[in-house]
């Protein structure tokens, strides 16, 4: 039996992995909410469909808040999150709380894998000595192991099981325990230890927090030469080598690639190492939406409009396509931005109906009939599918689209709209 600790982005998709691929899967949370609806078979993410989770009860999936359950576990994945403090510096607290749960339930021969987001060395130095407090120890009474999530929700082309999985441990014994059970439901790719597994995972989002800063920072270099970095991403992306395609955007959102540079950042700095390209890279992503704002109030400007009073919209706040998650999105900086000078901000996302921003509890407007010619200006920060782009063109008087996505919009439209 497999035990799962946290039912959230990742602790789902793995369960069902493994429910898929013939085994019983417990799944422990603290949310009853949560746990409800895993009982009644419904979900509570919406790119999860709830016939996923009843297909997994027929599967044999439970779902339980009592800790003992997870004794009777062989392999017990930990999936919570991994967020920052007020300070910036990596909050290990549901990590820590974990591991307390699971130490009291510890039994010998039980394989535990961590696969939150953390920085090198966390799993050795913080995960395990709470564990051994059980009177067990690693590597000789228990396995453990680090194995980092690759979950990129509501991407339908590359899933769990089609994504090879990194594995690393601290002995061979390890190793070779955790790579058996993840070739059930994937290719494994092991490593030398627990902490190279932790620098890949941090090396992963990294990478991709420099590459976007770049774009957008050539972004905003093109705009002053009268070049569109989309038409030229476009062009160099008929390059089939040496290149690969990182978008702009109205800024940086997620668990991962915001909160992942401050993990790694924060444990080069314990040592004494840094890290200027990637600090540099978060500083240009988070001056992003102040742009985006900048942006709207020119042309709002030059369309004789001014911010005192101005009814804005904004089209989407989840942090990226398709999916309900508004964690760190880039929209809440907008909307607080704006409503500094003064602007009367409201927002639509049929995935989002609520979003707290600040300690104001804002709900998702309904924008259908004539609802949107009362807006002076709209903007794009999220381009799901489910919206009608060309309405929003139609009968809205200006629209800044941050994500391209009015660029195949009639073209006697175009004075209506402002790349930021
Ligand atoms: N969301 C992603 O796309 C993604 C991708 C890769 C890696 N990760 C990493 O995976 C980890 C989990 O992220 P997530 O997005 O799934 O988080 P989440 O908030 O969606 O889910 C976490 C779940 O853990 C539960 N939880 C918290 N503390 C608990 C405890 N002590 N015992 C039991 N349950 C507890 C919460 O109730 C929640 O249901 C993070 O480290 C994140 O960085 C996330």
């Amino acid at each position: 039996m497999i035990g799962v600790i946290g039912m959230g982005y990742v602790g789902l998709p793995v369960s069902e992995a493994f429910c898929s691929a013939g085994f019983p899967v417990l799944g422990f949370d603290l949310d009853d909410a949560r746990l409800a609806a895993l009982t009644r078979g419904a979900s509570y993410l919406s790119h999860f469909a709830g016939e996923r989770v009843t297909a997994m009860r027929e599967r044999g999936f439970a779902a339980t808040g009592a800790p003992d359950a997870l004794a009777r576990a062989d392999a017990v994945l930990i999936c919570v999150p991994t967020p920052l403090t007020s300070h910036n510096a990596p909050d290990l607290s549901h990590v820590v709380e974990a591991a307390e749960t699971l130490a009291a339930v510890l039994r010998p021969g039980q394989l535990v894998v961590l696969e939150s987001t953390t920085f090198p060395g966390a799993t050795a130095e913080v995960l395990k000595p709470i564990l051994e407090r059980s009177g067990l120890r690693a590597g000789r009474d228990f396995a453990l192991a680090y194995s980092p999530e690759r979950e990129d929700p509501g991407n339908h082309t590359f899933t769990i099981t089609s994504t090879p999985k990194i594995v690393g441990a601290d002995s061979e014994a390890e190793r070779r325990a955790a790579c058996a059970l993840y070739d059930a439901i994937t290719v494994t790719a092991p490593v030398s230890n627990m902490r190279t597994a932790e620098a890949v995972k941090l090396t992963e989002n990294v990478f991709r927090l420099v590459n976007i800063a770049l774009v957008n920072e050539l972004k905003v270099s093109f705009e002053a030469l009268g070049i569109d970095i989309w038409e030229v991403i476009h062009a160099a992306q008929t390059k089939p080598f040496g290149y690969m395609p990182f978008f702009p955007g109205p800024g940086i959102g997620g668990h991962c690639i915001p909160v992942d540079s401050f993990y790694l950042a924060w444990r080069a700095k314990a040592e004494g190492a840094s890290l200027k390209m990637v600090e540099l890279a978060g500083e240009i992503s988070r001056a992003m939406p102040r742009r985006v704002v900048e942006k709207t109030l020119d042309a709002l400007a030059e369309r004789g409009c001014s911010p005192v009073g101005a009814h804005v919209l904004i089209v989407g706040v989840a942090y990226k396509r398709n999916i309900d998650d508004t964690r760190e999105t880039p929209a809440r900086d907008i909307i607080e931005i704006l409503r500094s000078h003064g602007v009367r901000v409201s927002y639509h996302d049929p995935l989002a109906p609520e979003l707290m921003v600040g300690d104001t509890l804002m709900q998702s407007v309904d924008i259908s009939r004539n609802a949107l010619a009362g807006f002076d200006c709209a903007i794009i920060v999220t381009d799901h599918d489910a919206f009608d782009y060309q309405r929003l063109v139609r009968e809205t008087p200006l629209v800044i689209d941050t994500r391209n996505a009015l660029a195949r919009t009639d073209p006697a439209l175009a004075g209506k709209i402002v790349k930021a």
